[in-house]
């Protein structure tokens, strides 16, 4: 089954419930929530309170993509606060096998995030531990950017690389979908599709999210 995962960063945050309502209503599987801290990608974003205060708004499922350094620090608190779902990126963690371990004891998806000029060898091992794969489309950081094509083969790839392993973890991607690309992004094997300024950039987002599953029904 293909999942819409909204993505917050590009919704209004001045009335982050309401638009979160919406995009619920009109039938987004879960939440994708971008924590960004400054160090690992450029930018800064939300933590814990305000995945609190969402948990509390919404009766999705929250997935949160930890853009920070030293992941290990902080991937407890954020179940704590309402996360079903963590990713961590390989890049950041020389560790990933004892904060991945530790994202399922404490009652999470555990999920490994690989940036795009980064080989899908480095997740080798990595993904015996995890329950999906985030595979960035575009470089981590911003909402906005352009769909990196050569994805499309990254994750045709990484989908063989599991089946071989035995391994069922999904595989996410996130970076530069929309409604034009959505369906070549579902037949490549993403099961998860992240979006953001495809829906909250639109003028109606329940109705860029109709479209965009739309779109994706047609290809599967
Ligand atoms: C980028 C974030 C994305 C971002 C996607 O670093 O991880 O989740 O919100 O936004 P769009 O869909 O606009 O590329
Ligand atoms: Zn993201």
């Amino acid at each position: 089954m293909i999942e819409i995962a909204p993505s917050i960063l590009s919704a209004d945050f001045s009335r982050l419930g309401e638009q979160i309502k919406t995009v619920e209503r009109a039938g987004a599987s879960l939440l994708h929530v971008d924590v960004m801290d400054g160090r690992f990608v450029p930018n800064i974003t939300v933590g814990l309170p305000v995945v609190k205060a969402i948990s509390r708004a919404t009766q999705l499922p929250i997935d949160v993509h930890l853009m920070i350094v030293e992941p290990a620090r902080y991937v407890e608190s954020f179940v704590e606060a309402g996360a079903q779902m963590v990713s961590i990126h390989i890049e950041a963690d020389p560790h990933a096998h004892r904060t991945l371990t530790a994202l399922r004891a404490a009652g999470a998806q555990a999920g490994i995030a690989i940036n795009p000029a980064t080989s899908l060898s480095a997740l080798e091992e990595a993904i015996r531990f995890v329950d999906f794969v985030l595979v960035m489309s575009v470089n981590p950081g911003f909402g906005g950017q352009e769909f990196i094509s050569s994805s499309l083969d990254k994750v045709r790839r990484l989908r063989k690389m599991l089946d071989e392993r035995g391994s069922k973890a999904r595989i996410e991607i996130d970076g530069g979908i929309d409604q034009d690309n959505v369906a070549e992004v579902a037949g490549a094997g993403a099961e998860i599709i992240v979006s953001g300024s495809a829906i909250f950039g639109a003028p109606d987002p329940a109705v860029a999210l109709r479209e965009l599953r739309e779109a994706t029904v047609l290809w599967v």
